[in-house]
């Protein structure tokens, strides 16, 4: 037709997309591998409009605080592995988290993860205490625990303490893809078992993946997608794989901004009102990349908490920004950021819609 142009079909995926929250897996892979013009701009407007109608222009902060980089796991991608002799290891006493969160509480943080390797230390005794003990302190804040697997009994006993939310990443959603990422010891089933027993015991649970990891497929990514959909976190925190020096995928290329910037606005529109974060990962990978999952539907950030002499240590991939800063350098920093794209953080615990108090 004269005057007229065909749009690419991927445009129309895009409204479907948005319309009724599926696609076919062939579909998705069309969305994800779209390199037409203009295409990420249309599916990032789509997110953000619905983003915006549910939670407006509001991002939440969430204080993170790295409690210890002593890692009993040796996952393949990661920087504090438990081979990775040249890691300098730390962990931070209960009195140390509480410091910390005393000071997040003063900057105006209402929500406290805690986040660190699966180290021994903190037993299940010693991590129901850190959770009263914040609580007891802040009864308005929500705690979220970022500790690895444990049994169904220890999150139980968590939870019973006050813990609100927990993230562990499914990290893939593939299990022979899980096995060329994790060393043998570790279990694909159990890991899925383990958000599972989150969900059951009745968490805001967060879920997620790397982008871009080695040896991940289109259809890995596909795959991603279907297992959000069915599982229905909460949260969803993605970030670009980034290879550490020390680990086994030194030589690996990281994945992109733009990978990661396109599944953020796909699973805003697949879950319009799931609690999404721009993470350090997508602003290590690209200066401007927090700001760049903003506006393709993100709405939740973390600054860094941690004492400033530990914030070096954890690094769980090369050259990750905030190691240097006083919290509330990053906090300023990051409020900067976040308006410099017309948006604006809020101090509130920032709940899932399913969850909030009113
Ligand atoms: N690059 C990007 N993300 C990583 N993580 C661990 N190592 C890396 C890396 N090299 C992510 C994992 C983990 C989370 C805490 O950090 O997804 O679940
Ligand atoms: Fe942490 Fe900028 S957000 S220093």
């Amino acid at each position: 037709m004269e005057g007229t142009f065909e749009r690419p079909l991927e445009f129309e995926l895009a409204d479907k997309l948005e319309a009724s929250r599926d696609l076919t897996d062939d579909e998705f892979a069309a969305v994800l591998l779209c390199d037409y013009p203009g295409f990420d701009e249309y599916l990032a407007g789509k997110a953000r409009a619905v983003r915006e109608k549910y939670y407006g222009k509001s991002v939440y902060l969430r204080g993170l605080v790295e409690i210890s980089n002593i890692c009993r796991n040796n996952c393949y991608y990661c920087g504090i592995r438990r081979d990775n002799a040249n890691a300098e290891r730390y962990r931070l006493s209960e009195e140390q988290i509480l410091s910390c969160c005393d000071a997040g509480y003063d900057l105006g943080f209402r929500t406290f993860v805690l986040q660190g390797g699966e180290d021994p230390y903190y037993t299940d005794e010693l991590i129901v205490s850190i959770v009263s003990a914040i609580k007891e302190r802040h009864p308005d804040c929500a705690v979220t625990l970022s500790l690895g697997e444990f049994e169904k009994e220890s999150y139980q006993k968590f939870f019973d303490a006050g813990a609100d939310r927990y993230l562990l990443r499914h990290e893939t959603a593939d299990k022979d893809h899980y096995e060329m990422l994790h060393p043998a010891e570790m279990s694909f089933d159990h890991r899925m078992q383990c958000l599972r027993d989150l969900k059951d015991i009745g968490y805001q649970v967060g879920c997620g993946m790397m982008v871009g990891s080695p040896y991940q497929t289109t259809e890995h990514l596909v795959k991603d997608l279907r297992f959000l959909q069915e599982f229905k976190p909460e949260m969803v925190g993605i970030g670009p794989f980034i290879p550490h020096h020390d680990t086994c995928f030194a030589d690996r290329e990281a994945g992109t901004v733009d990978m990661t910037i396109r599944l953020l606005s796909v699973i805003r529109l697949l879950l319009p009102d799931v609690l999404l974060p721009a993470t350090t990962a997508l602003g290590t990978i690209d200066p401007r990349g927090r700001e760049k999952g903003i506006l393709a539907g993100a709405n939740v950030v973390m600054p860094n908490l941690s004492p400033s002499d530990v914030r070096g240590k954890y690094l769980l991939y090369d050259n990750k920004i905030c190691t240097g800063d006083e919290a509330a350098e990053c906090i300023r920093c990051m409020a900067m950021r976040i308006s410099s794209v017309g948006y604006e953080t809020v101090v509130s615990r920032g709940d899932h819609a399913a969850f909030s108090i009113k």
